[in-house]
């Protein structure tokens, strides 16, 4: 992907080179366009050498190639970190005195800012406004956080971390890359969870998992790109809903079960990509829990939930196909497969999306490596690549397979009663 990334003129601006960095590791082409005030904070040889590319400043250097509008053109995402509270006022006014703003107005690119301030520069009224402008116009925020400021005071309008302005631009970059949309869903009606459930211990605590939703909401688009009517079944998800979806939103594993459940019976596909919580607290307390009462341990009593994946395969008619997800940590792929092969026949689905995680895969990544196995056991396709990728071989499977029981007889298709 070509990313540029903007840098305006704030002392944030040395934090940019972790962007650029992280952006360049991950394998992407990356452009710095810095501002004149931008380089008075961090040097063009660092930019340079980082981002592996020549940065550019200047509007009126080698016009020939028509730059102040070619980068913008050919960029698939623009980040601007840090974004100052003049940067934002130029962007809101469309503004192009410079390289930056010329790039920022000739792209179609989806745009992130990360907005670097004192507190009084991201409160004032000026800059409220502009954020808001530049909000309803699609533009994304990732923060500004709170915490230490350049001097001695402390507040909102601190940059975000780096990890957190390149886990959100690829996140929105990830939603806004084209899918295929070949339209061979059309019609069928795919009902999809995605997300983690969370289970309270009292109104500020809960047990939950690391799952961002990422994969399931890539199923949820790429089933709508291909014509599917959509459901997504929304646990907290860390990723933007994709545009088209109809929405129920859940927080425990069983708003989740109750959710599924009533969608099931008028939908075709039903797809458990969720990381559903297996147990809750046995007694949830209405009144925050306090150390003086838990004393110098605490323990908590757990009950299990519902298995919502098997009873919807359970009570599946013989024209639904139901698929579930297994999370496994293994480490050989022969152990992974025999998780999933023990997993699928317990569960009763039709097909298994088996991922493997653990502390640095599978999870709010970008990525996956998945093998889908059906009822026997038998893999199906392995898929490797984007989770948007990953989630269109899925949907193949899937479309394949709804094709192949149209000509069939009900008594034919596999897993009928
Ligand atoms: N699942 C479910 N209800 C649960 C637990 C899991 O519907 N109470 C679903 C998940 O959405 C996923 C599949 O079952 O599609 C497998 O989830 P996973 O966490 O891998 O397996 P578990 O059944 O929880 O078994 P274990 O954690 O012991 O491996």
């Amino acid at each position: 992907m070509r990313i540029v990334v903007g840098i305006t003129g704030g002392i944030a601006a040395y934090k940019a080179v972790g962007v650029v960095r992280a952006f360049v590791l991950a394998g992407h082409d990356v452009q710095v366009v810095a501002t004149e005030h931008a380089l008075r904070f961090v040097g063009k040889p660092t930019l340079e050498a980082i981002s592996r590319n020549i940065v550019h400043t200047d509007l009126y250097e080698a016009v020939a190639e028509v730059r102040h509008v070619s980068i913008g053109q050919s960029a698939d995402l623009i980040v601007i970190a840090p974004a100052t509270a003049n940067s934002l006022a130029k962007m809101a006014a469309g503004l192009a005195d410079d390289l930056l703003g010329n790039t920022v107005l000739a792209s179609k690119a989806p745009i992130v800012v990360a907005p670097a301030m004192h507190t009084e520069m991201w409160q004032n009224a000026a800059t409220v406004a502009n954020a808001a402008t530049l909000a309803s116009r699609g533009i994304h925020f990732v923060g500004p956080a709170s915490g230490q400021l350049t001097g001695t005071d402390s507040g909102a309008g601190r940059m975000a971390e780096v990890d957190e302005i390149v886990a959100a631009s690829l996140a929105v970059a990830a939603a806004a890359a084209p899918v295929a949309s070949d339209g061979d869903l059309t019609g069928v009606r795919v009902l999809i969870s995605a997300g983690g459930t969370r289970e309270p211990l009292d109104p500020v605590r809960f047990i939950g998992n690391r799952s961002s939703g990422r994969q399931g909401t890539a199923l949820a688009r790429a089933a709508a790109a291909r014509g599917a009517e959509v459901t997504l079944v929304a646990a907290h998800l860390e990723v933007p809903v994709p545009d088209g979806v109809e929405v129920v939103s859940v927080e425990t594993t069983a708003e989740l079960a109750t959710a599924m459940d009533s969608a099931a019976a008028s939908h075709d596909v039903i797809i458990m990509a969720a990381a559903v919580a297996d147990y809750r607290p046995a007694a949830v307390s209405n009144a925050k829990l306090k150390k003086e009462s838990l004393g110098d341990a605490m323990t908590l009593e757990l009950v299990k939930n519902p298995d919502v994946l098997a009873a919807l395969a359970s009570h599946a008619r013989a024209d639904q196909l139901v698929v579930g997800f297994a999370a496994e940590t293994a480490d050989t792929d022969a152990a992974l497969l025999e998780l999933g092969r023990a997993k699928i026949a317990r569960k009763g689905c039709d097909y298994l999306v088996v991922n493997r995680v653990g502390w640095t895969e599978g999870f709010a990544t970008e990525g996956n490596t998945v093998t889908v196995l059906d009822r026997a056991g038998s893999i199906v396709i392995e898929a490797r690549g984007s989770k948007l990728s990953v989630a269109d071989e899925i949907l193949s499977v899937l479309a394949g397979r709804l094709l192949e029981d149209r000509h069939r007889t009900p008594s034919e298709i596999p897993g009928a009663p």
